[in-house]
């Protein structure tokens, strides 16, 4: 894939004016090789209109599954639609049983993604591929406009031209020139005003819209209106004021794997034990969680946390240490490590059932005593996916100052940075399926269902039976 510059940008109107530096994974293996894949990275704070940055969750591998399938050969998937079990092999063979989720390599088409921040889109173009589209975000007069990023004259990205007239973008070849709210080509610079393509060919525009100081596009299940984008962001991001840090960056792993990741139950508690960001808190040893839907998202909710246990023939096991905080007493549902004293009033009025929440077309919510976590998990190829981490505070006035100080001083490298480094290094090494799912894995198979669901009614609703691929370029 093209990988776009990262892009880092602060919103106007916050204590800093300038691009953060790229966050560091220092001196632990699993954030190095994450941060090895994703060079380009984005990473801002500020206020609603402007900023984002990230963090974790994790994936179970699939190792000890790799090695069967019906050829016998390790690395050989078999292809074949039906629950392909034979004797002897263990687990799922494939995602039949899913199958828009398993069509959905590249995404699930039909939604905004969000795709970098909005202070990087300026008059110069520039690439992204999303749900394998390729995609040109240009900014003229105040608005951002996307484009098919492919000249229909020879094939060259449109990327790679820029503006000879207002509210155009020119391709560098032969200068064919289109108009940007539509896509329409407007003149050929090197035909002469009479050339009679104009107005005759063009190419595909996308919606855009703008929010959480990102640039967010619609990709189309075929030619049809897009939802309003306010009905697909997580309900207390809209009409409610806070301010927020975050990162962007393209990550290696298909976006299912991310996905997955981030609201898989077994990983944290094994994987992030290590991080830096847990040091002084313990983390469980294993719990009994259940899945709850409430509204369009699902609910991990803990109904028991034990955090040290006695595995028969093998010994003890805990991520109790003496420089630890001690476990809580209690079972608690809000953050991961104990019970608050106080939350965050705009959080608590939202009454979330458990921690970690998921929706589609999958973005992850992490719900903390005094901010909330997401994770958007956009599409790009079957092998790439950008990673979209905000952090979120509902604070306003001088309170956000302390917010600032703890984001830059603290949350962007150890948790947007390291922590979330270690799932990003899972979800680029995961190979499913086949796959032999645990008990804890309810949680992956409670998404996959919701994805099946939700999808199967929004291409009904489409009129589509299956996601299309790429559209290609129309006739104007
Ligand atoms: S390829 Fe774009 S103008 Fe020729
Ligand atoms: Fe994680």
């Amino acid at each position: 894939m093209a990988r776009p510059r990262m892009e880092t940008v602060p919103l106007s109107g916050t204590p800093w004016s300038g691009a953060l530096p790229g966050g560091s994974r220092a001196g632990w293996p699993g954030a190095s090789r994450g941060a090895g894949r994703s060079a380009e990275r984005d990473e801002s704070v500020g206020r609603p209109g402007a900023a984002a940055h990230s963090r974790c969750h994790g994936s179970y591998g699939s190792g000890r599954t790799r090695t069967m399938t019906v050829e016998g050969s390790p690395d050989t998937k078999q292809t074949g639609r039906g629950r392909g079990r034979t004797a002897g092999e263990p687990g799922r063979q494939d995602w039949a049983s899913w199958p828009h989720y398993d069509a959905a390599g590249s995404g699930f088409r039909g939604y905004w993604y969000p795709v970098t921040w909005s202070s990087h889109i300026t008059g110069k173009p520039l690439p992204f591929t999303i749900c394998g589209e390729k995609i040109t975000l240009i900014r003229d007069g105040g608005t951002a406009y996307a484009l098919h990023n492919r000249c229909p004259h020879r094939g060259v990205p449109l990327s790679e031209g820029d503006q000879q007239f207002p509210g155009t973008v020119s391709c560098p070849y032969h200068g064919w020139t289109f108009d940007l709210p539509t896509g329409k080509l407007s003149a050929v610079i090197t035909d002469g005003p009479g050339c009679r393509l104009t107005g005759k060919v063009g190419v595909r525009t996308y919606p855009v819209e703008e929010r959480l100081g990102m640039v967010w596009v619609y990709i189309p299940i075929a030619d049809e209106e897009p939802h309003s984008i306010d009905s697909q962001l997580p309900e207390e991001l809209v009409g409610n004021g806070f301010v927020m840090g975050g990162r962007i960056e393209p990550r290696g792993g298909n976006w299912r794997f991310a996905c997955e990741n981030g609201f898989d139950e077994g990983h944290a508690k094994y994987l992030h034990r290590t991080a830096l960001w847990r040091l002084f808190k313990p983390m469980p040893t294993w719990n009994i969680t259940r899945i709850v839907p409430k509204g369009r998202w699902i609910f991990r909710v803990q109904d028991e946390v034990h955090w040290e246990a006695d595995y028969p023939g093998v010994g003890h096991w805990s991520n109790k240490r003496w420089w630890k905080m001690q476990p809580p007493k209690e079972t608690f549902n809000i953050g991961n490590t104990g019970k608050a004293d106080k939350i965050n009033p705009t959080i608590e009025a939202q009454e979330f059932p458990g921690f970690a929440s998921l929706s589609m077309p999958g973005v992850l919510r992490i719900a903390y005593p005094k901010f909330i976590h997401y994770e958007f998990y956009v599409p790009v190829d079957d092998d790439n996916h950008r990673y979209v981490g905000v952090m979120v505070n509902f604070t306003e006035g001088w309170k956000t100052l302390g917010f600032y100080a703890k984001y830059l001083g603290a949350v962007r490298w150890l948790f947007h940075g390291q922590f979330s480094g270690q799932d990003a290094w899972m979800v680029d090494v995961t190979d499913a399926p086949p796959e032999k799912l645990y008990r804890p894995d309810v949680s992956l198979t409670s998404w996959r269902n919701l994805s099946e669901e939700e999808y199967g009614k929004k291409l009904a609703a489409a009129g589509a039976s299956e996601t299309p691929n790429s559209t290609r370029d129309k006739k104007a």
